[in-house]
C-alpha cells in the first residue's frame, strides 16, 4: 500500500471535524466534506476551537495550529473531496441508507488505490462495502469522540476486506497516534456492543425512578472506576446516534438489553439531543 497523503472526511459533524483535524496534525493534505455551507463552516469552526484551547494549554504551538488549518480544506462537493485521496473516511449519520448512497458516489469518484474507510459505530462492514466495486479496499475506523483526545480506534475487518487495508488501517491510525485494535464484523463491534448495554440500562433507571441521572453517573464513576458515567457520555455523543445504534443493535442481536426507553425517543423526539444542542440528561447551556 502507497503511503498516505491526501485523506477525505466526509462529515463534519462531531466526528468528521475532529478526524480531519488529527489527520491534517500529522502532516495529511485533508478535504472535508459537508452537506452544505454552514455545516462545513460550523465543522472548521470547531476545529480552530479545539486548536485555540490547546494553545492555551500549552499542548499545540502556534506553527502546528497554522499548520493544521493549511492543509485542511472543505468542499460541498462528495467528488471533489474525494478526487485524490489515498484515503476516504466516512463520517455521516448512522443510517445504512445514507452510507451506502455516499459510497455509491465514492467508488467512481476515488483513485482506484484509495482505502474506503468508515466511521461507524455499529453498521455492517460487509453491507457498506457491498456498495463499491472493489470491497477488499474497504475497512471500518471507528474513532472515539473528542477524536483529537481519546486514543482508541477500532481497526474493523470486514469479510471482503484484505489483510493489506486492515494493516494500512492499522498503521495509519498508529501514525495518528492512537491506539489500534482489530474487531471482526460483528454488530457493535467490541465497543458500542457494550457502551450500548449500559447507556440503554442508565436510561431505563432514570426512567423508573431508580435514582438520578448524577446519581446513577457517580455509581458507574466512584464505583466502578469509569472515567465518565453513560449518561454524561450519551450526552457528549448525541442522544439521536445512541438511539439509532440501539435500534440498530436491538435488530440485528436481537436482545432486549438493546433495546432503547421510551425515554430516549421521547427526548430525541423533543430535539434534546445532549451537548449539542445544550440539552440531554444534562443541561449544557453553561
Ligand atoms: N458522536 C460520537 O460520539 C460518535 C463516536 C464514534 C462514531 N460515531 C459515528 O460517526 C458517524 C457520524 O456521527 P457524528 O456524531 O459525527 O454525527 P453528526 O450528526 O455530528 O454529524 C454528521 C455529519 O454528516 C452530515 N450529513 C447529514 N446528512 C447527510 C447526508 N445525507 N449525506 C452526507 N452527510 C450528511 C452533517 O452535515 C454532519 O456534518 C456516525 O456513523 C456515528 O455513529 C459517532
Amino acid at each position: 500500500m502507497s503511503q498516505i497523503n491526501t485523506v477525505a472526511v466526509l462529515g463534519a459533524g462531531t466526528m468528521g471535524h475532529g478526524i480531519a483535524q488529527v489527520c491534517a496534525a500529522v502532516g495529511c493534505e485533508v478535504r472535508m466534506y459537508g452537506i452544505n455551507e454552514d455545516a462545513v463552516a460550523s465543522g472548521l469552526e470547531r476545529v480552530r476551537g479545539n486548536l485555540a484551547k490547546g494553545m492555551e494549554r500549552g499542548k499545540v504551538t502556534e506553527d502546528e495550529r497554522d499548520g493544521v488549518l493549511e492543509r485542511l480544506t472543505t468542499t460541498t462537493s462528495i467528488e471533489d473531496a474525494v478526487s485524490s485521496a489515498d484515503l476516504v473516511v466516512e463520517a455521516a449519520p448512522e443510517s445504512m441508507e445514507i452510507k451506502t448512497h455516499i459510497f455509491g458516489a465514492v467508488d467512481s469518484a476515488a483513485p482506484p488505490h484509495a482505502i474506503l474507510a468508515s466511521n461507524t459505530s455499529s453498521l455492517s462492514i460487509a453491507e457498506i462495502a457491498a456498495v463499491v466495486s472493489d470491497p477488499s479496499r474497504f475497512v471500518g475506523m471507528h474513532f472515539f469522540n473528542p477524536v483529537h483526545i481519546m486514543a482508541l480506534v477500532e481497526v474493523v475487518w470486514g469479510h471482503a476486506t484484505s489483510a493489506a487495508t486492515r494493516d494500512a488501517a492499522v498503521a495509519f491510525a498508529r501514525r495518528l497516534g492512537k491506539e489500534p485494535i482489530v474487531v471482526k464484523d460483528a454488530p457493535g463491534f467490541a465497543s458500542s456492543r457494550l457502551g450500548i448495554v449500559l447507556g440503554m440500562e442508565a436510561i431505563r433507571m432514570v426512567e423508573q425512578g431508580v435514582a438520578s441521572p448524577e446519581d446513577i453517573d457517580k455509581a458507574m464513576e466512584l464505583g466502578y472506576r469509569h472515567p465518565m458515567g453513560p449518561l454524561r457520555l450519551t450526552d457528549l455523543v448525541g442522544l439521536d446516534v445512541r438511539l439509532s445504534i440501539a435500534e440498530y443493535l436491538h435488530k440485528t442481536l436481537g436482545s432486549e438489553a438493546f433495546a432503547p426507553p421510551e425515554l430516549l425517543r421521547r427526548m430525541v423526539a423533543d430535539g434534546k439531543l445532549g451537548k449539542k444542542t445544550g440539552q440531554g440528561f444534562y443541561s449544557w447551556n453553561d
